[in-house]
């Protein structure tokens, strides 16, 4: 079984990461969303009356499915204190759970029409434990339905891996200090999930990005991909001389089109496992 990157499941040290900075993460908003969009259309529970979005952020994704299905009762549920003070802020009329998503799975509870994660079960880990427990929250003729970033092989992502590893950094990341995504293959989810669903299906589209200058894909990486390196670091000045070199190390492999903008391959991978 390959795996878009290697997931670290073993000797990992928890880091202190910076917490979740909705408004960072919402520099980008309509990038980050577009994905939700694209999961949600292929979404067949058209009479949905309860959904759960998994790891809803500042509620943006929570959101998209409010709109589509709007009789339902919909809940979002995320771990992050900021996250969700931002995500109340702006929707009211749902519900909000403070909760690790680990831990509902294994917590016997309600069940919904729509089990649904856009950009959230990559920093949970034991997939092989933790979707199933997903999919059996899952009620009759409903949907388990996820997005994952599949793009750790990117080089504005490798380039994290090679800036650490380099010789001014490589003592600020001990082997283990690292907590990276936890994203298998598409293979590693049909395996886990046909035994259970009536239908499996699943899909991967490498969105395009158009972004001002490479600065910003620095900026974009802030509140995701960088922040487990990030977190390892033990102050602000540290943290910005780690972006400083970490834009260098991916400048020449972006050059800006005739215009000035920068494209930004991202590859994302999407499931959805029907009951
Ligand atoms: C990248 S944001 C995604 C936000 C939103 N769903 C979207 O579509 O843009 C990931 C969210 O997952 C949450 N998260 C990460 N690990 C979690 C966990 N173990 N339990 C609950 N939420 C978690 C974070 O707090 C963050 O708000």
């Amino acid at each position: 079984m390959t795996t878009a990157a290697a997931p670290h499941q073993s000797n990992i040290i928890e880091v202190d990461m910076p917490t979740w900075q909705p408004n960072q993460y919402l520099l980008f908003e309509t990038e980050r969303t577009r994905p939700c969009h694209d999961l949600v259309a292929q979404i067949h529970v058209p009479h949905a009356k309860s959904i759960i979005d998994l790891g809803c952020g500042p509620g943006n994704s929570t959101a998209v499915v409010a709109e589509r299905w709007p009789n339902a009762a919909v809940t979002g549920l995320d771990s992050s204190p900021q996250m969700l003070d931002k995500a109340r802020a702006s929707h009211r009329f749902h519900q909000w759970i403070t909760a690790d998503i680990a831990t509902w799975a294994a917590t016997p509870g309600d069940k919904f029409d729509i089990v649904f994660s856009n950009a959230a079960l990559h920093w949970v880990d034991d997939h092989v434990t933790l979707y199933p427990r997903l999919f059996s929250k899952v009620n009759g003729s409903g949907a388990f339905a996820v997005q994952v970033p599949a793009n750790m092989n990117e080089v504005a992502h490798q380039a994290m891996r090679d800036v650490a590893a380099s010789a001014p950094w490589r003592n600020h990341f001990p082997a283990t200090s690292v907590r990276e995504w936890f994203v298998h293959d598409a293979g590693f989810y049909y395996d886990a999930l046909s035994p259970l669903a009536a239908r499996i299906n699943l899909w991967e589209t490498t969105y395009v990005h158009v972004l001002p200058s490479v600065e910003a894909i620095a900026e974009w990486y802030k509140s995701t991909g960088l922040r487990p390196f990030l977190g390892a670091l033990p102050n602000e000045n540290t943290r910005d001389r780690f972006v400083f070199d970490y834009i260098n190390a991916i400048r020449p492999h972006y050059i800006p089109q005739a215009d000035g903008q920068v494209l930004f391959p991202f590859r994302r991978l999407f499931l959805i496992a029907d009951k």
